[in-house]
Parts: structure tokens; C-alpha cells; sequence
């Protein structure tokens, strides 16, 4: 059955996206300045801290800002020309790139933001190689301009190049650093011109331009061997290019480019009006029985996507954060739980505006709401309201360091363990479970080092635990199955097998040869990197 045409309305005018990039790029600054165009802040630099320190709303917490990077990721909210935009913050630190995959499911497009000095950067292009994998649209956004950098086509070449995608330039920069002046805008056929001397304004001109024709005004505006290069450009890209497939754009096989200087607010807005125009909203969800979800079903359905614990210390809480798939959301509403098979009641949920978290009554297929949870949710659980609705799975990944924890008070031992567990529901760590030492004494496996300074941090500050790490020689970890899927748990060649908590099978081995050696004892056992969930 189909939601009533007033719901349908509601969930068609919702756009989820995630803006992903390296480290400095500016995702920050661009972010910042998004809420403000979507009147969230009113005022750029309320987000970032008075002082000048990374106080900034979507990083909750305090080691975040020490380190400067977002470890968690929030989700945004806010609304532009008549949509629903839902904004949802990625960890930039490659440490938590588990994570960012889990947000990367949670979305329809996503934005990635370079910066026009260092082009591709490792971890855009690790990240871009995620959304490939889910085919998921990208907008381009092509960062400081404002600052002397790689000229617009080697930068797109680059691109095109380093990722194997076309680019389709939206905008075009007139000039760069210094000569930096505005952007044409190809699609409306104007150019803006924006006053550089003063920062974090949005005044600008206007002005209709027809390349031909009106050429003259950019020697108005522009240095002569700017406005020589970029009419040169122009010819270029005008020539070469067909015009702008917004079917080729949905596929993923074409990212349209915009430029801009999210410090200065310059050509943010022009992207929040393409991304309005084009940005795709909620898509139909592919079911583990093969077939889809579509989004406007009037079942309510949705899937947790990352769980987030002790926000705040004077209230023990844990949120799970919920995408819509499909239906209408409603505070207090019955639903059933994957994995445990029983009815649960969504009394408390919310959604949120930077830190600030505002109770929710309501909410659509593509929003997000933060759900109280008393540990009755763990990453990948689906809820709906009605029949079996089972998404497709959130894998998860083999981690490379391991360790295991000692606590200096031994009365707190079984403390110690709960809270690992909270943990691994949460994503934030895996643990593995010795068969004959049982839950006691679990080894713990992390992605990056970082996930190891965040678990001892957070054992302290929100479990009052002081707790000492030994790492552990291991390496590598493996789910090993059968050719048709099957968990194996008899290797042959002195394997060190472990249960991860859904109790497969693991093995762990320090490095890669100790594994090919296994591969060669085990000749018809698959050696699996991630695993499903459920
Ligand atoms: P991130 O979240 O991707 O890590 O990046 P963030 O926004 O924190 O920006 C990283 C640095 O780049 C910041 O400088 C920020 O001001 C600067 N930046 C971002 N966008 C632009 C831009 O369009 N032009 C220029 N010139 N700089 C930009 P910082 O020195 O680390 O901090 P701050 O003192 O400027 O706040």
C-alpha cells in the first residue's frame, strides 16, 4: 500500500547526503557555511569557536577538538528551496573509515570536496572508491580558490584521471588565490562576482554573460592574462563537452563540478542550488530476499546505521540513529526488530541541528532520527511496522591492530567487559571471544590506532574505568567459510581461532604470509575481509 499523497509530498522533497574528503579540505568550513544558507546559524563563525579553536558544532566531542578531526558523525538538518535537506558529517580521519561506510549507506549522493592545491587527496580517493561500490551520485565541489592552486583543467584532468570519472564543470572560476574574482556559471549563463576583500560576505553582482558576446566584461573584472585564460578555457570545455546528463549523473558515471571558497562563501550557495535541482531523494532500498523497498510504501521501515553512547555524561544515554526507508515515522509508534523478533515502542526521538537535539514527532522516508535506545539496537538492525523487512546488510571490515585490556582495579573486571560490549555494539571496536577463555578476557581489534586512544578515553571519562592496553602481535583477521558460505571452524596448519560476537569463526594471524600459508593448508576455505552482521 502506498503512503497518502500529502506523505508522499513530505518524503519526495527529503535529500540525505554526506560531504566527503581529506583532512582540511575545508569539510568543516563548507558545512558551516551550508547551515548558514539553510538559516540554521545565523551568523558564519558560530559554528567554529570564538577563539579560533575547532570548536566546532558537528565535532561532540572533547578529543575531537583536540585532535581537530570529526571522529563521529553527526547528521544535520535543515531547509532550502522547499526541501528537506539532511547533511550527515563523516569522519575524515581514516582511522574511522568503518564508520563513514556505514554513513556512505545511509545516503543518496554525497559531496566531494577537494582542495584546489593537493587535487586528489588518499583519503577522497579512498572514499570515492566507497561510493563507486554503492553507486552513489557526486557532486564535486572544488575548495579554496580563494588561495593559489592547480589551474581548473589540470585539476579536472586530475580528477577524471585519478578516480576514472568524468567531470562535467558546472561553474567555471574566474581567476584563482589572489586573481580570484567569482565564478561563471554555466548552466544560468551568468557570472558572479563576488567582493574578495572582505570575508565571509555574499554580496555579489549578477551578471548575464554569453561567451561571444559579451566577453568584455571580464577584462571589467579581471587582469587581462586571467581574463585571457579563462575565455581560452572556456572555448575548451564548450567545445568538448556535451551538455549536462542528469541520468549520467544518477548513475555515478559523471560528477558535475562546482568551485568555490567555502571560507569566503563564495559559490556555496551556486552548489546548494544545483545540489537542490539535482540531488536525487529517497531511492528504493534492496531487501536481503532480493527484492526493493520502495520509499514510499506505507510501511514504515528503516535500518541503524550508527549507534552513539554517553553524548552526554550526566545521562547515560545512547542514541541509535535510524534512516528512514520508507513510510512515515511517528513518535511512540509500535514497531518490530529484526533481530530480536519483538515489538518495540519509539517513545523518544530526535533529530538534529548541529549538537542541539530537538525532539521529533514526526518524521518521513530519508530523514534520520536519533532513537533512545536501552541496548536493545546494534548496528544493521532493521525496524518496520509491519511484516519481515530485512535490508541488505551493513558489512563490517577486518581490523589490522589488536590488543587486549588489563584494569589496575580487578573488582571492575566485569564492569570492563559490559562496557567493551556497549562498545562494539556502538561499531566503535570488535571484539573477539577466545572458545576457551570465554567472554572474560576478549581481544580487541580496531581499524587505526586512533579507535584505540578513543576506546581508552572514553573508558575513562564515561565509564571511570583506567584501563592499561597490551597489543597483541596479531595482524590480519579472517572470516573463514566454504565455497557455498558456510562458517568454518576447523582449519588445518595451527590456526588461532576466535568467535567474533555474532559467534563466527575468526582467525587471526600476524601478518599476510601467515595467512597465505593457511590458504595453502586450507585449499577450499574463502578467507573472508568483511563480514555481514546480522
Ligand atoms: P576539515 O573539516 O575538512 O578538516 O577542514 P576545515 O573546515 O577545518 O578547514 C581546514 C583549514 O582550511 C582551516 O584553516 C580553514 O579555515 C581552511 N579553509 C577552509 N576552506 C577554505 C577556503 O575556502 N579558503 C581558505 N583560504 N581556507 C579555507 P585553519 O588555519 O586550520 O583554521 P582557521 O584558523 O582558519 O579556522
Amino acid at each position: 500500500m502506498q503512503v497518502t499523497p500529502q506523505i508522499q509530498k513530505e518524503i519526495q522533497r527529503r535529500r540525505t547526503f554526506a560531504i566527503i574528503s581529506h583532512p582540511d579540505a575545508g569539510k568543516t568550513t563548507l558545512t558551516e557555511k551550508l547551515l548558514y544558507h539553510g538559516g540554521v546559524i545565523h551568523e558564519t563563525g558560530e559554528v567554529k569557536g570564538k577563539q579560533g579553536t575547532k570548536a566546532v558544532t558537528s565535532d561532540w566531542m572533547a578529543m575531537e577538538r583536540e585532535k581537530g578531526i570529526s571522529i563521529t558523525s553527526s547528521v544535520m538538518t535543515f531547509d532550502f528551496d522547499g526541501l528537506r535537506v539532511n547533511l550527515l558529517d563523516t569522519p575524515g580521519h581514516k582511522d574511522f573509515s568503518e564508520d563513514t561506510y556505514r554513513v556512505l549507506m545511509a545516503v543518496e549522493s554525497a559531496c566531494m570536496l577537494i582542495d584546489v592545491a593537493k587535487g586528489v587527496e588518499e583519503r577522497t580517493k579512498k572514499l570515492y572508491e566507497v561510493c563507486r561500490l554503492r553507486k552513489i551520485p557526486i557532486f564535486t565541489f572544488v575548495n579554496k580558490l580563494d588561495r593559489e592552486g592547480k589551474d581548473p583543467l589540470t585539476l579536472i584532468d586530475e580528477v577524471e584521471k585519478t578516480l576514472n570519472m568524468q567531470c562535467y564543470p558546472v561553474t567555471w572560476p574566474l581567476g584563482i588565490g589572489q586573481r580570484f574574482r567569482g565564478i561563471y556559471n554555466r548552466l544560468t549563463k551568468e557570472i558572479w562576482i563576488y567582493d574578495q576583500r572582505r570575508e565571509e560576505v555574499e554580496d555579489y553582482k549578477i551578471i548575464p554573460f554569453e561567451k561571444g558576446k559579451d566577453d568584455q566584461i571580464l577584462y571589467d573584472y579581471l587582469d587581462k592574462e586571467s581574463a585571457d585564460q579563462v575565455l581560452e578555457e572556456l572555448d575548451l570545455i564548450e567545445s568538448a563537452l556535451p551538455p549536462f546528463d542528469v541520468n549520467e549523473f544518477l548513475n555515478g558515471t559523471i560528477s558535475p563540478v562546482t568551485f568555490g571558497s567555502a571560507k569566503q562563501n563564495f559559490g556555496v550557495d551556486t552548489f546548494l542550488q544545483f545540489f537542490t535541482k539535482y540531488a536525487p531523494g529517497p531511492q528504493p532500498r534492496h531487501l536481503k530476499d532480493g527484492k526493493d523497498m520502495d520509499p514510499c510504501d506505507a510501511n514504515f521501515s528503516g535500518f541503524v546505521f550508527k549507534i552513539q553512547a554517553n553524548m552526554d555524561k550526566r545521562h547515560r544515554d545512547r542514541i541509535a540513529f535510524i534512516r528512514i526507508c520508507s513510510g512515515k515515522f511517528e513518535r511512540g509508534m509500535k514497531v518490530k526488530h529484526s533481530r530480536h523478533d519483538k515489538e518495540l515502542r519509539l517513545s523518544y526521538a530526535s533529530q538534529f541541528v548541529a549538537a542541539d537535539k530537538e525532539t521529533v514527532d514526526d518524521a518521513y522516508a530519508g530523514d534520520i532520527v536519533g532513537v533512545g535506545d536501552t541496548g536493545n539496537f546494534a548496528i544493521g538492525d532493521c525496524v518496520y511496522a509491519s511484516g519481515k523487512v530485512h535490508f541488505e546488510d551493513i558489512p563490517k571490515f577486518a581490523p589490522e591492530l589488536f590488543g587486549k585490556l588489563s584494569v589496575r582495579d580487578a573488582l571492575k573486571r566485569q564492569k570492563m567487559n559490559e562496557a567493551l560490549n556497549h562498545l562494539s555494539e556502538e561499531g566503535a571496536i570488535q571484539l573477539f571471544i577466545d572458545p576457551i577463555v570465554g567472554h572474560q578476557d576478549p581481544i580487541i581489534g580496531a581499524v587505526g590506532e586512533l579507535q584505540f586512544e578513543v576506546l581508552i578515553r572514553r573508558l575513562q571519562d564515561e565509564y571511570n574505568l583506567e584501563v592499561k592496553l597490551s597489543r597483541l602481535p596479531y595482524g590480519v583477521a579472517r572470516w573463514p567459510r566454504t565455497e557455498d558460505g558456510k562458517p568454518v571452524t576447523d582449519l588445518k596448519g595451527g590456526a588461532n581461532m576466535f568467535r567474533d560476537l555474532q559467534d563466527n569463526p575468526v582467525v587471526l594471524v600476524n601478518q599476510e604470509w601467515d595467512l597465505n600459508w593457511l590458504k595453502r593448508e586450507n585449499p577450499t576455505v574463502e578467507f573472508h575481509t568483511s563480514i555481514s552482521r546480522a
